[in-house]
């Protein structure tokens, strides 16, 4: 991307605060905490997350973790399972390894402290779509991610080597002589301090906050993947944005999730008229993988001409339904809607980036000194649609991988860690006309949803290049000096990569459909690809 800065705020390394830690950790979800806690208690460990140290898309995860823990199932048709819904682009290898370690990454939680629900004593198994088999474990019947976050980060907490700095917004990642070597950031306000560090990992999730209408929280702006950029590190996969089929529609509420697990547990999906719709359109029918129903949710949309389907649990036994969603109850209630009596309405939203900055089967980036694991990376696992469930466990497996590899590295380091004098100045605006940073982001984050949505084509994403190009020319080049600002920029610069992906690939495939192309086209585009536009510094 030509006519960005390197760094978005100017600094002087000799005229700033300066901290040093073994293993820098940027991100405080479920990767950045199971990396902390594979690092030996003699190497020091900071880890530094934006927000409070709750706000992760890992906390809001409901549905669950998948893993091989039924004498019915088999890695083999986890595997399988993960291959079919990444529809050719997985990484069989990495597939493999991900899905033989879950078991012992389910069990590591429970060492942790986690308290998985139970049924007769053992681990309460559910399904959702694309799953051949029940094997998917939870906890407080749908806030899986809540337990999961509270158990391991009261973990992390325990050990004396590992510091959290919540409400610490990375900035940029500091390189020198293309290695990384820490980062620039800001802690309670735009007071800016350099973080200096043997080894750094990348585990800040991802950048739903680029659309209108997202699962996530306000945090998943994408910094991750935009400081990465800068600093030279691979991106891939950017076209592959996951929309979630079921997310609460009603005016005033947040977009908030319905798990897949409403379905797996029978639930059914029904059109405005009552018309259980997904018979006609899949055998697996509601149970179909997660492209597949909300595409067919989409079509229905237009076909009705009415801005939602419906979720129908009323045939299910009522006791169950309360006692498995208390979560799902009590929001739905808020709404004065009953689960077991009232159909509820839903759409679908952006839910999970698929790709993300290239790593490999060690969670290494293409920048020596650069880790990275969870949802800011792209590993190879999900190919070009993730199965449901398979996102914390990708962050459990790669974040461990990156916890290990990191602190080897950081061994054959030398002890003593130096602060190089970097600095970097941005050129004062000629213009000083404010930015009204609130319109432009909301600008964008429409612009996603009509242009880059579920469904796209060539002619609406030349639209969206061209609107992004030309926003990007004057925000990209002025300094800021608050989070808004920075969490701006970051979302321009992804979103510019992931419309740049999504018009190079011209075919269908997974999460990303183009209408000009709607079908699948393995001879040209079987194989996953590298964000076309490296980074060019002003
Ligand atoms: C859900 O509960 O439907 C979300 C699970 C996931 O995204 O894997």
């Amino acid at each position: 991307m030509s006519g960005a800065n390197r760094y978005l705020v100017s600094f002087d390394a000799r005229e700033m605060l300066h901290r040093f830690t073994d293993i820098l950790i940027i991100g405080a979800g479920i990767a950045g905490i199971r990396a902390a806690l594979e690092i030996p208690s003699d190497l020091s460990v900071l880890v530094v997350t934006k927000d409070r140290v709750t706000e992760s898309n890992s906390s809001y995860a409901q549905g669950g973790i998948a893993g091989v823990l039924s004498p019915e199932d088999t890695f083999e048709n986890h595997v399988e399972d993960t291959l079919i819904a990444g529809d050719g682009l997985c990484d069989r290898a990495v597939v493999e390894m991900v899905v033989h370690e879950a078991p012992h990454q389910i069990d590591k939680l429970i060492e942790f402290g986690t308290r998985f629900d139970e049924e007769n004593g053992q681990l309460a198994l559910t399904r959702e779509g694309g799953h051949s088999h029940r094997r998917i474990v939870h906890a407080l019947g749908d806030s899986t991610g809540f337990e999961v976050m509270r158990a391991t980060i009261a973990y992390a907490r325990s050990r004396p080597n590992i510091r959290i700095w919540d409400e610490t917004f990375t900035i940029d990642l500091l390189t020198h002589e293309g290695r990384c070597c820490g980062a620039i950031v800001a802690r309670s306000g735009p007071d800016k301090l350099l973080v200096w560090a043997k080894q750094v990992i990348l585990a800040s999730g991802g950048c739903g906050m680029v659309y209108r209408e997202t699962t996530n929280p306000p945090v998943a702006t994408g910094d991750g993947m935009a400081a990465a950029y800068r600093a030279g590190a691979e991106l891939r996969d950017m076209e592959f944005m996951q929309f979630h089929p079921t997310v609460l529609y009603v005016a005033g509420s947040a977009r908030y999730l319905i798990s897949e697990a409403v379905r797996g547990e029978g639930a059914y999906l029904r059109d405005v008229h009552g018309e259980r719709f997904m018979l006609r359109e899949d055998p697996r029918a509601e149970l179909a993988p997660r492209d597949v129903v909300a595409r067919a949710i989409f079509r229905t949309m237009e076909r009705t001409q009415h801005p939602n389907v419906y979720l129908d649990l009323s045939h299910l036994d009522p006791q169950m339904v309360v006692n498995r969603f208390p979560g799902i109850n009590r929001v739905c209630k808020s709404f004065g809607l009953d689960i077991t009596r009232d159909r509820i309405p839903v759409r679908p939203g952006a839910h999970y980036m698929i790709g993300g900055v290239t790593v490999d089967r060690h969670g290494r980036t293409t920048v020596p000194g650069l880790w990275a694991a969870g949802e800011v990376t792209s590993s190879g696992l999900h190919g070009a649609n993730r199965l449901a469930s398979n996102s914390l466990i990708e962050g459990l497996v790669y974040g461990t991988l990156c916890g290990r590899g990191a602190a080897e590295a950081a061994r054959r380091m030398p002890p003593a860690m130096t602060a190089w004098p970097l600095r970097y100045t941005i050129a004062p605006s000629e213009d000083d006309t404010r930015l009204d940073i609130a319109d432009l982001t909301a600008s964008l984050r429409s612009l996603m949803v009509r242009k880059m949505g579920i469904v796209r084509d060539r002619s609406r994403l030349l639209e969206a290049k061209e609107d992004l190009r030309f926003w990007c020319r004057y925000a990209l080049r002025r300094e800021f000096d608050g989070k808004a600002g920075w969490e701006l920029q970051n979302m321009l610069t992804v979103a510019r990569l992931m419309v740049a992906a999504a018009l190079t690939r011209e075919e269908s495939r997974g999460t990303h459909f183009r209408s000009d192309y709607p079908q699948r086209d393995d001879a040209r585009w079987g194989q996953r690809h590298v964000t076309s536009e490296p980074f060019v510094a002003l």
